[in-house]
């Protein structure tokens, strides 16, 4: 059974709180914080404080995605706001230390693969991976096309990991509607990053 979360960026920013509470009754599994600081990408979103603030509203699992640079300064101020999984893209860090460090915290360590690079690059340090987000736009903003040669990815990933014998959840981020979603489940994904899509 795939899982739906729900990713924050384009939801009413002056209620988060009632957003949260909705989309729980809605049947949604997960929160997916999009964290953005101008540099990595062009835009600003959810930093730290507002994330623990939201803490307290629910017991789903809070998933911090790092779209910034030199994300490893930055992880202990999302484990203290009380982020379960965390995100970080491997072209801005070195990946396998971070994810070493989250493993040793008891924190679900997540890679997200941008559109044009390749799942193998993550190959090396497989087993320190709890969860991959194959992006299927490019990460910045929300309700942007969705891009279709994400599915091969996710299905390649699927491969890997059923081979690996490792626990490894794949997520999609980007473009997640109605309208991609069949094709999405066909292609393997265990947990499906709904934005834009919830809030239109
Ligand atoms: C993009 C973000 C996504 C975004 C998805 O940088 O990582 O999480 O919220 O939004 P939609 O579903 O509108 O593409
Ligand atoms: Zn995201």
């Amino acid at each position: 059974m795939v899982k739906k979360f729900a990713s924050l960026l384009s939801a009413d920013a002056s209620n988060y709180e009632k957003v949260i509470t909705d989309l729980e009754e809605n049947g949604y599994e997960g929160f997916h914080f999009d964290v953005m600081d101008g540099h990595f990408v062009k835009n600003f979103a959810f930093g730290p404080r507002v994330i623990k603030s939201l803490r307290c509203h629910t017991r789903l699992p809070f998933q911090a995605h790092l779209e910034i640079k030199n994300p490893g300064e930055y992880i202990d101020m999302f484990i203290d706001a009380g982020c379960d999984i965390i995100t970080i893209h491997p072209q801005t860090c070195d990946a396998e230390k971070e994810l070493r460090y989250l493993r040793a915290k008891n924190i679900k360590g997540s890679v997200a693969i941008d559109p044009d690079i390749n799942i193998e690059e993550v190959f090396e340090y497989l087993n320190l991976i709890d969860n991959i987000i194959i992006m299927s736009v490019y990460p910045g903003f929300g309700n942007q096309k969705f891009i279709a040669s994400a599915l091969e990815k996710i299905k390649e990933s699927k491969e890997m990991i059923i081979k690996s014998k490792l626990d490894i959840s794949i997520s999609i981020d980007g473009g997640v509607s109605k309208e991609t979603e069949p094709d999405i489940i066909k292609s393997g994904c265990d947990i499906l990053i709904y934005g834009s899509s919830i809030f239109k």
